[in-house]
């Protein structure tokens, strides 16, 4: 796949990536169907095919339950081959979701990240907002933590999970990537996507199927063809489905 410039971070990301929340968490989600988590040797077989596609853009969090845990024993060989997206401020406690965006959360949420993905520095670190983007960002020492951890290494670039316009917005004054749901049935934040992607924020979408509600082709070509993102996550446990979202990338119809 020809990778892309990731806004301003200097990161070059192939357009397709990988998203981890089914790898560890199967409950209060929103997928189109139920699933069983996958055994070690389905995520082994994922993880090789999303190297051998050239996926170098792997995304998970604290609250996809044990997905960090699970990628940082296979990442541990190939870490110079991938970039490795995680986040902070939600966890997954008895299969619901808990938010805590203080800077003393955030930052021990990054050192049990860094243990359980075995490695010293996240690539890109984002704030998992629960939908108070603007608060978050203006009314916690969420950033200041972020900036703190980019400071010494152990975040290379930073950023908001972001569901809002006004936190996408708000996110250009001190973020260097803002990732946010886009896809056939949910335009709503693509005004303020462009906006901070003209500034120089990368943008990296997720939620592309909708959660798995519509169909891959159509719904790949409309998301990367547009000019305002760098990279679609995909979330799934299937190397079939990696593969061919690879070969929708690679033979987009309108954007290159
Ligand atoms: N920051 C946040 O708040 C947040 C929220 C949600 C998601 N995310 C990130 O974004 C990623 C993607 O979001 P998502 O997983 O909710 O939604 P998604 O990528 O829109 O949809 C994933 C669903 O589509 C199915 N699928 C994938 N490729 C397919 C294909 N070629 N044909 C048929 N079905 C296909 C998958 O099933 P199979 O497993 O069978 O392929 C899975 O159930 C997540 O994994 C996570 O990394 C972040």
């Amino acid at each position: 796949m020809v990778r892309r410039q990731l806004g301003r971070t200097g990161f070059a990301v192939a357009p397709i990536a990988l998203g981890t929340t089914k790898l560890g968490r199967n409950t209060d989600v929103k997928y189109s169907a139920s699933f069983a988590l996958p055994s070690a040797q389905e995520v082994a077989a994922l993880f090789e095919s999303a190297l051998k596609l050239g996926v170098n853009l792997i995304d998970t969090a604290p609250a996809y339950g044990d997905s960090e845990e699970r990628l940082g024993a296979l990442v541990v060989n190939h870490r110079a081959e991938i970039m490795l997206c995680t986040k902070a401020g939600e966890r997954y406690v008895n299969g619901r979701s808990v938010f805590d965006f203080s800077a003393a959360a955030i930052v021990a949420s990054v050192e049990a990240s860094l243990r359980r993905l075995r490695t010293d520095h996240i690539d890109i670190l984002l704030l998992h907002s629960d939908g108070r983007d603007v608060e978050i960002l203006t009314q916690t020492d969420a950033l200041g933590a972020l900036a703190r951890l980019k400071q010494s290494g152990k975040a290379r670039a930073v950023g908001i999970s972001a569901k809002t316009n006004a936190g996408i917005i708000e996110a250009a004054r001190s973020c260097d990537i803002v990732m946010a749901p886009f896809s056939q049935k949910e335009t709503a934040l693509a005004d303020a996507l462009a906006a901070v992607h003209d500034n120089g924020l990368g943008v990296v979408a997720i939620k592309g199927l909708f959660s798995g509600h519509l169909r891959a082709r159509p719904a790949i070509e409309f998301v990367l063809n547009q000019p305002f993102i760098d990279a679609l996550a995909i979330g799934t446990l299937n190397p079939a489905h990696l593969e061919a979202a690879v070969e929708i990338a690679e033979n987009l119809r309108g954007r290159g």
